[in-house]
């Protein structure tokens, strides 16, 4: 399994992991791991279902319960995230869910139990796998890590922009403030804290645009697995 590659995409939210993640794994025909999905849908689960989220022993039973797959990814967007039959892939990027799966997220048992359920998605002929903690503790053997940043400012500013389009009124300044509580507790927490792993490259997004981004990873990608069929830069 280890021989199989992976790309490893992590970083805090805002910083176009998603979107790059996406790109990358249509233009090599690789599977993709949104990382971030499993713990919004456990999230969303537990907000349903009234169950607390620090009920560790509660979530955990509910994980392993969770009726969950993802269906065939549309070009760019990511698979589509259905949940026993219901298509919860808008419901999950809610903010409240975001913030909800960030506290899950911090409590070890839980990322312990997602831990082989992520692994299996290592499959050829490659995987790219977004999240926080992809290149240094799901998959420290991937060939290749990214760490994308990008300033407070800009990553509230791109998400904003994302959510008023989608006709969900928001406020900067709360939005701003949400997301830098929700960076300080995936930085801080105990359990696999958003760190970039000693072998990533680190790309800070500020000012660029997406399609420069996608072409600095394009031409790491050829230097560490040579040329790929039908990937062009
Ligand atoms: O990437 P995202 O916004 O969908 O992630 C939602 C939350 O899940 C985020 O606050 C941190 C957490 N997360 C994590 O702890 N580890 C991952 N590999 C992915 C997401």
């Amino acid at each position: 399994m280890p021989d199989i590659p992976v790309i490893a995409i992590d970083g805090p939210s805002g910083t176009g992991k998603g979107t790059v993640s996406g790109i990358l794994a249509t233009k090599l025909g690789w599977h993709l791991l949104d990382s971030g999905s499993l713990y919004r849908v456990l999230a969303l689960t537990a907000l349903n279902s009234g169950i607390s989220l620090n009920d560790t022993d509660k979530l955990v039973q509910l994980l392993t319960t969770l009726n969950l797959r993802f269906e065939s990814a549309t070009e760019y967007s990511g698979a589509s995230i259905i949940l026993n039959d219901q298509d919860v892939s808008e419901d999950i990027r809610e903010e409240s869910c975001g913030n909800a799966a960030s506290l899950v997220a911090a409590l070890p048992e839980v990322r312990q139990t997602l831990l082989e359920r992520q692994r299996k998605f290592r499959q050829a002929p490659g995987l790219v796998a977004d999240g926080r903690d992809m290149g240094t503790i799901v998959f420290p053997t991937a060939q290749l890590k990214i760490f994308l940043t990008a300033s407070a400012e800009e990553r509230a500013t791109r998400r904003y922009k994302q959510l008023i389009e989608k006709g969900i009124n928001v406020n900067l300044r709360d939005l701003s403030a949400d997301i830098a509580e929700r960076d300080r507790r995936d930085k801080e927490r105990v359990a696999s804290p958003l760190r970039p792993a000693e072998d990533a490259v680190t790309i800070d997004t500020t000012g660029i645009k997406i399609q420069r981004v996608i072409n600095r990873i394009s031409a790491l990608v050829e230097e560490r697995f040579g040329s790929q069929p039908g990937f062009t830069r």
